[in-house]
């Protein structure tokens, strides 16, 4: 048994249900002052009052061993969670960023062969051991920032094997390490060398060949396309997302992100899981993501990074659609593993309120992957995924801002990092 014990504040984000939270209920955060938690066998028994848990824990451990962890002036929050990352892939890209500062545009890069494409050919190179060593540091850079859960998407091979490669190291990841990850399969994440002029034949591979290849070998929860002028379009996402949909594979999509091109509204017309950056959203696109319950994976990180304006998250929280955050974290438009740098981020550039960013990095997240029936939030029966900050209370996290301030993190009832 584990006894979390006098925590200054607890963030539960319980009560909420099973559905994301919108509009005002995501600033409602379950606050407890003076709170305690009892862990058993890898779940949340109690929360509440110190004083009750410390009785709970008298009356209900019968002698068995008791680690009790003092969160004394500490803020406790579930595990954060990620939704969104290109988590396994080779190498690095930091000479486009002198490029970018130069003027260069990500897309131009890309299409110049760069970009992606510059990963691609490194992720191919590179041996499913080589992958696991680069990935599994990332994911140790999460867990120290306190992110016990990571969607991970494929995209850097972009022909069959390298796909099932990148997507098996993520596998095997979540096997050996403490982060708990979720796959999702992104073959149209750009068009190969090979294929170059022909993107109509590399949709076809990615449909006929790929998304079977990855469904039969179960390998990926998710289907996730690159749906942005220049890359892949309205039409050519939506054949591939219904495709991925027959094979039991969920929508997701990258919409928006560089030009308005109705990724939105795609991604409300094919009921998509989320649909991710939106800097160019249109209004309709959100009024239609909104009815369908569509969450918004906002990515204040890329935007920063590609020194862009970021995604009008306050209109889209007025509008009723869920919003949840994520690092992006891949190689070359956001090379960060720091959720609460996002978490800051989120705050400062576009006015979500630090409840609000909370809410968006726990219980929405867990939304938007898939898993809010077992970790997002702490309550009786849930997975014992959480963090212990070093701030007296959630506001903090977003006022002393850029350093991290986890102390402890849980993951399934195991101390991970003390
Ligand atoms: O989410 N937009 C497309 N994909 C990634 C960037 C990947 C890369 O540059 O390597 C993103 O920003
Ligand atoms: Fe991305």
């Amino acid at each position: 048994m584990i006894h979390i014990d006098g925590a200054a504040q607890i963030a539960t984000l319980g009560g909420a249900g099973m559905k994301p939270k919108i509009g005002r209920e995501m600033a409602e955060l379950g606050l407890i002052e003076d709170g305690g938690i009892v862990i058993e066998d890898g779940k949340f028994v109690f929360v509440g009052s110190s004083g009750e848990a410390r009785r709970y824990v008298e009356q209900h451990s019968g002698g068995k061993p008791v680690t009790v962890l003092s969160a004394a002036g500490k803020t406790v929050t579930p595990g954060l969670i990620d939704p969104h990352t290109h988590l396994v892939f080779a190498g690095s890209r930091e000479f486009e960023l002198t490029l970018r500062l130069q003027g260069a545009k990500y897309l131009d890069i890309l299409q110049a062969g760069g970009g992606i494409l510059s990963t691609t050919e490194r992720t191919r190179e590179a041996s499913e051991e080589q992958l696991m060593a680069e990935a599994e540091r990332r994911l140790d850079r999460f867990l120290a920032h306190g992110v016990t859960t990571v969607e991970a998407k494929s995209g850097y091979g972009l022909r069959l094997a390298d796909e099932l490669k990148q997507l098996r190291v993520a596998r095997r990841l979540n096997a050996v390490h403490p982060v708990e990850l979720v796959s999702t399969f992104m073959g149209a994440h750009a068009v190969p060398p090979e294929y170059k002029g022909n993107t109509d034949a590399f949709v076809r591979t990615v449909i006929e060949e790929m998304i079977p290849a990855v469904a039969r070998a179960g390998l990926a929860e998710y289907c996730d396309v690159f749906c942005e002028k220049g890359v892949f379009t309205v039409e050519q996402s939506r054949e591939i997302l219904m495709a991925g949909k027959r094979w039991g594979l969920k929508p997701k999509l990258h919409a928006d992100e560089l030009v308005s091109g109705g990724g939105a509204e795609l991604a409300a017309e094919l009921g998509a899981v989320s649909a991710d950056h939106l800097l160019h959203a249109s209004a309709e696109g959100i009024r239609r993501m909104a009815l369908k319950g569509v969450i918004a994976v906002l990515l204040p990180g890329t935007a920063f990074f590609l020194m862009a304006p970021p995604a009008d998250a306050r209109s889209m929280i007025d509008a009723g659609v869920p919003v949840a955050l994520s690092t992006d974290r891949n190689p070359g438009s956001s090379p960060t593993e720091s959720l609460p740098f996002i978490m800051n981020l989120a705050c400062l550039t576009m006015k979500m309120t630090p409840a609000e960013v909370l809410t968006a990095c726990t219980l929405n997240a867990a939304h938007a992957i898939g898993r809010a029936s077992d970790i997002g939030s702490i309550e009786a029966g849930k997975q014992a995924d959480l963090v212990i900050f070093d701030a007296p209370n959630y506001q903090y996290l977003q006022y002393h801002y850029a350093v991290n301030l986890t102390d402890t993190v849980l993951k399934k009832g195991r101390v991970v990092i003390h």
